[in-house]
């Protein structure tokens, strides 16, 4: 009997709270359940806010934050600010001033070439070669050789250091980058300084610099070369192989080990003094790229010159030229010879000097590079 009464008065306290709760309830949010309203009836009224804001349909169409421009940023978690620094720099993909050459826009010209997909290097995984760009490659230089790229570059990078560098641009940086060329025209130009100024100094071939300081500068941080144009490269230095050919693969693999690889189609230098961690090999599939989409297939293949500005495009926010083309006068020679009618880019044939040239300026007409001429 006690326990019947006691269970009687315990139902009539939850009928009672029941309908408290419920009429509460009723009031505030009218027919809602009444498990979801117990928590908003508690909620304080900032939460309540958020929670209404979230479900209410109006939030679909807030827009999102403003995003930072892809490919520069994967994914970064963003920090609260960072919208706001970015619209200071226009929402631009690096952190240069005036502009970065990997935002597109403004130049269809320049659109309709520039591939930000391209692995502008060698790396030791990952590399997707597409299948007739090899093919190409392959028949630019037989070097009679029955191994594989594959097989070739797993023994180069037993000797180099897989790269790390990542050339994507980064919002905070301004990567700006001179392209010095080795035509007889820098003689005399006092350029010295100002290619010093720049982040990434990126000679070529048979560059020197001793004795030539304040027309040329004396800095360099990359320096394309193949083994028929090898030299030295200073501490620090990058050496960046343009492989033309599969044999220039196992030669620079030979040239920072056992030196046992002494000729190509010609003899060249065995051993060549590089620091091995900073060694980058260009993709064969860039090469492609080159021609098709930049000198479209003037002349055999591009030259190292035209390689090297189409490289720095990828690799830098900005980039000055300087050393292209013919002197004054109207000659061909590189500015350390005494000999001004040594010509040594118009004679050989399998580039075509003059659409280079043209490609060259227009990338200037279209505000992608600065030129020194
Ligand atoms: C370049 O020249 C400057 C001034 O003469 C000198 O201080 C600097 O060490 C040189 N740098 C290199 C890399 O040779």
């Amino acid at each position: 009997m006690l326990l019947r009464r006691k269970l009687c008065v315990a139902l009539v306290i939850a009928a009672i709270l029941f309908l408290m709760l419920a009429s509460q309830s009723i009031q505030r949010r009218h027919l809602l359940p009444l498990s979801l309203a117990l928590p908003i009836s508690r909620a304080t009224p900032t939460d309540r806010e958020t929670v209404v804001e979230r479900t209410g349909p109006p939030s679909l169409l807030t827009p999102d934050p403003p995003q930072t421009p892809s490919p520069s940023s994967t994914a970064e978690p963003e920090s609260e600010e960072e919208p706001l620094e970015y619209s200071q720099y226009d929402q631009r993909s690096c952190g240069c001033k005036e502009s970065c050459i990997s935002d597109l826009g403004g130049s269809d010209w320049f659109s309709q070439r520039y591939d930000h997909k391209q692995q502008p290097v060698l790396r030791d995984t990952n590399n997707n070669f597409d299948p007739e760009a090899l093919r190409w490659w392959l028949g630019l230089q037989r070097s009679g050789n029955d191994q594989t790229l594959e097989e070739v570059m797993a023994k180069m990078f037993q000797v180099i250091s897989p790269p790390t560098v990542d050339f994507r641009p980064l919002p905070y940086h301004c990567r700006r980058c001179a392209v010095v060329g080795n035509s007889g025209n820098l003689r005399r130009s006092g350029n010295g300084d100002l290619i010093n100024s720049h982040d990434f100094i990126i000679r070529m071939n048979k560059a020197v610099t001793r004795g030539f300081e304040k027309d040329v500068g004396n800095r360099t941080t990359h320096h394309f070369l193949y083994p028929e144009s090898a030299v030295d490269v200073g501490r620090g230095v990058s050496l960046v192989l343009l492989p033309f050919k599969l044999r220039d693969l196992e030669w620079l693999t030979s040239a920072l080990s056992t030196g046992n690889v002494k000729m190509t189609y010609m003899r060249v230098k065995d051993r060549v003094e590089a620091d091995k961690d900073k060694v980058l090999v260009v993709n064969p599939v860039f090469f492609k790229y080159v021609n098709d989409r930049w000198t479209e297939r003037h002349g055999r293949y591009p030259s190292t010159g035209m390689l090297a500005i189409i490289f720095a495009l990828h690799a830098c926010d900005q980039v000055s030229v300087f050393g292209y083309g013919a002197d004054k006068q109207g000659n061909w020679h590189h500015y350390w010879e005494e000999n001004r009618y040594a010509g040594a880019f118009r004679k050989t044939g399998v580039h075509s000097a003059d659409f280079e040239t043209q490609v060259i300026h227009q990338l200037a007409k279209e505000g992608k590079i600065s030129l020194h001429l």
